[in-house]
């Protein structure tokens, strides 16, 4: 279900399910940002360009970012009303420009009731149905079992192993590249 939100005049989409709402983040998010994002056993399983600590500062830096969005790419996800974590598309270019990378997270206190899942396949339906984009990628570290299953229950593909490709925390692993593609 869709339906449309302004913010600083741009169309905002609004996902919704039963129970979640992808809606652009704002202002008042702030204090519930900061509470869940600053946690090392989310931080870990990012690009580390999301900041551990993570800092008011942080938070203040990343909702101005959102609220300046042309055409939005970040949701935060609300579950039953409360934030609880936040899911976003990063354009590509050239000759990848149909293409998107896919990534989300949640708080520590809301995993394992199926949010992720439901999140990703509500962002997902939406995108390849609204946009020129045909397809979605997502970039798993090898230990984060939790979000390769999500991708799977969500309709991706692990297309390959990318051997020793990411370095986090001082740590070498592979990655997991999954995809979800809109056929001809
Ligand atoms: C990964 C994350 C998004 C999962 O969110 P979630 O809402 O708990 O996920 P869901 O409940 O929708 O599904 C989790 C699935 O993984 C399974 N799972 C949990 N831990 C697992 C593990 N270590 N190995 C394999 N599967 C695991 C669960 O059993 C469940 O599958 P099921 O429904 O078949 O039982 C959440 O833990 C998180 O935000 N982590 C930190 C940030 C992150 O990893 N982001 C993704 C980066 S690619």
């Amino acid at each position: 279900m869709t339906a449309r939100a302004g913010g600083r005049g741009y169309s905002r989409p609004v996902l919704k399910t039963p129970r979640l709402l992808l809606r652009a983040w704002a202002a008042p998010d702030l204090a519930a940002l900061v509470r869940l994002a600053d946690n090392p056993a989310v931080a870990r399983n990012l690009r580390d360009r999301f900041p551990s600590p993570y800092t008011p500062a942080d938070g203040e830096a990343w909702l101005e970012l959102c609220a300046g969005e042309l055409l939005q790419q970040n949701w935060a996800i609300e579950c039953d009303g409360e934030v609880v974590g936040g899911i976003g598309l990063a354009a590509r270019g050239d000759v990848q420009r149909l293409s998107a990378e896919i990534g989300y997270w949640l708080g520590e206190p809301h995993w394992g009731r199926g949010i992720a899942t439901e999140a990703l396949v509500l962002l997902t339906e939406h995108v390849l149905a609204t946009r020129d984009l045909i397809r979605l990628d997502a970039y798993v570290f090898a230990w984060n079992g939790a979000s390769a299953r999500v991708l799977e229950k969500a309709g991706y593909v692990r297309e390959g192993v990318l051997r020793r490709a990411v370095v986090k925390g001082g740590e070498v692993c592979d990655a997991w590249m999954y995809a979800r593609v809109k056929e001809r």
